[in-house]
């Protein structure tokens, strides 16, 4: 069997690459997660995206249950692997209901590389071939909603989460930073010195919200305009690119 990871960008169906839809379409069998009443699954954006580029007729959809993790386990690590083996079990068994599916595809948010666990979960069913079609991640989207390049010239950046960030600072040597995965504005830790911050929330998204500026003047802003963001939609998704040198 051929498993397709087809990256999907990061929540506007514009994102979808002419290979992302041509691999959609050559699929038997769609596998779209639900999540239950979580509006932040996006499964309901999932279907939007399918509905819209699948065309070809013999191509199925299935939708299956996505599986809670163990709130009990006290190791994050095993926690996050019996998750990632409930996952996978999940994948197999919507697959079995389909026994003429030679070529199903899943649809990852952004791409497979950065900050997903598809390809661990993938590389736990046997006998299957994995193909990646690339997506475009958020890094990506939030650089051109604000038109910034996201190197200074001939300078490395790097890309973290808001949960290293806020345990062990600003790493050495770097003076560009990408942080995703942050529910608790880490920026706040931090000295606000000569730095800049471009954050953006559901970027690429109809609902997208930018802001820039010092980090100092524009932390506390988009700390209150996260909040009042997450509060009325119920749910948010941010990223943000740190530079120092910038102020
Ligand atoms: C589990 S990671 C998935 C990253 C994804 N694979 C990618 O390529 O961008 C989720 C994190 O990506 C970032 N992210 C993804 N989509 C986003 C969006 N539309 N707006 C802002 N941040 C986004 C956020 O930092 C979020 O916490």
């Amino acid at each position: 069997m051929e498993l397709l990871l087809v990256g999907i960008g990061t929540g506007n169906p514009e994102h979808l690459t002419l290979q992302a839809i041509r691999a959609l379409n050559r699929a038997d069998l769609v596998l779209v997660p639900r999540k239950g009443a979580d509006k932040a699954d996006l499964a309901e954006l999932r279907r939007a995206i399918v509905a819209e580029v699948v065309t070809n007729p013999a191509t199925t959809i299935a939708e299956f249950d996505m599986p809670v993790r163990d709130p009990d386990n006290p190791s994050y690590l095993a926690r996050v692997n019996d998750w990632h083996d409930a996952i996978a079990a999940r994948w197999a068994e919507a697959i079995a209901e389909h026994p003429g599916a030679a070529t199903v595809a899943l649809l990852v948010w952004g791409d497979p590389s950065l900050y997903d666990s598809t390809l661990r979960i993938a590389a736990r069913l046997p006998g299957c071939d994995v193909t990646v079609v690339p997506g475009l991640m958020s890094p990506q989207v939030l650089a051109a909603a604000h038109g910034i390049p996201l190197n200074d010239l001939g300078a490395p950046f790097l890309v973290t989460t808001g949960r290293r960030l806020r345990d062990t600072g600003w790493p050495a040597g770097i003076d560009t930073l990408v942080v995703m995965l942050d529910g608790d504005c880490a920026f706040q830790t931090l000295d606000p010195g000569d730095v800049t911050i471009w954050w953006g929330a559901y970027v690429g998204m109809t609902q997208q919200i930018i802001d820039h500026g010092p980090l100092a003047e524009a932390g506390p802003r988009i700390v209150a305009g996260r909040a009042a963001a997450q509060a009325a939609h119920g749910w948010i998704m941010d990223i943000y690119l740190l530079r120092r040198g910038h102020a």
